[in-house]
């Protein structure tokens, strides 16, 4: 069977990091691209990732910058060849009413969490179509579906990855490319983590499985929708949320 080469962004990241030994145990060569400034957090993962044996590779990637995300996939595709699978996993938060919310917030929120996701996946589309197979998996977030105190910039940025999601899945169907979106509700990672406890704390009263979701769980989805037989599933937004929000 071939080798199926996957890119993740935010590939350090809390769900990046996962997705990445899911997809690698799944048999994928993976790379994961995130912010190569901070040579320490590179190394540590590094150091976590060595018992891939090389089947897990770092690249740094700005996903904020379309030419920085042309040459990470001109990159691997050069060392590796070309890239069939794409989670876009990076993401940000940058939480703040709206009364209170700087242009900053905003627009670094969606170069980040929105715009990378149209630098990313133009690098990809044209190598997919004309292999005749690609998965792009955009981790959006339950809180993108419901919206948030505290989050207009994020769950303007969560809903619209999903409307890329769906308007790309109709362009690339005829071509083995399928495009999906995972609505992740709150997960045990940093990200969540940063919220204030008491805030929290109200929010996992109200999951009914009664716990922060894992990154495994988040993983877990992401392997299933980019196998090579998940194909008859494209456009669909898949929520991993512990019942937070049910809707169908
Ligand atoms: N719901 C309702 N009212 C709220 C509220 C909430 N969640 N948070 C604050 N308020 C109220 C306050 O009680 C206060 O009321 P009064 O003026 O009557 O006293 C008022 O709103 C305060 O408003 P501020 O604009 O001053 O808000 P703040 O600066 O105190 O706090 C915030 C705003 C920092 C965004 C804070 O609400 C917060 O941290 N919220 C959590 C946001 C959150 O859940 N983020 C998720 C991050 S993780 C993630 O995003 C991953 C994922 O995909 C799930």
């Amino acid at each position: 069977m071939t080798t199926r080469i996957a890119v993740v962004t935010g590939g350090i990241g809390g769900l990046g990091s996962e997705i990445c030994r899911f997809l690698a145990r799944a048999g994928r060569r993976v790379i994961a691209a995130d912010l190569g400034a901070r040579a320490e957090r590179i190394d540590a993962f590094r150091a976590e990732m060595a018992e891939f044996d090389g089947r897990i590779d770092f690249e740094p990637v700005d996903v904020a910058d379309f030419n920085s995300c042309a040459e990470l996939v001109r990159r691997v595709e050069a060392t590796h060849g070309g890239v069939d699978i794409l989670v876009n996993a990076a993401g940000i938060t940058r939480d703040a009413s709206l009364r209170k919310m700087a242009p900053e917030q905003w627009h670094a929120l969606m170069r980040v969490n929105l715009d990378g996701v149209y630098n990313m996946s133009r690098q990809v589309i044209d190598g997919m179509t004309a292999r005749g197979f690609g998965r792009i998996v955009n981790i959006s977030s339950v809180n993108g579906q419901t919206g948030q105190f505290g989050q207009t910039n994020y769950a303007a940025a969560k809903a619209g990855m999903h409307g890329f999601s769906m308007a790309l899945a109709r362009e690339v169907a005829r071509k083995g490319v399928t495009v999906n979106s995972v609505s992740p509700g709150y997960c045990r990672t940093a990200m969540v983590m940063a919220v204030p406890e008491d805030i929290r704390a109200g929010i996992v009263a109200q999951i009914p499985v009664g716990r922060l979701g894992e990154p495994s769980d988040i993983a877990r989805t992401v392997e299933f929708l980019t196998a090579d037989d998940a194909g008859f599933i494209t456009g669909a937004n898949i929520p991993v949320n512990g019942g937070y929000f049910m809707s169908f």
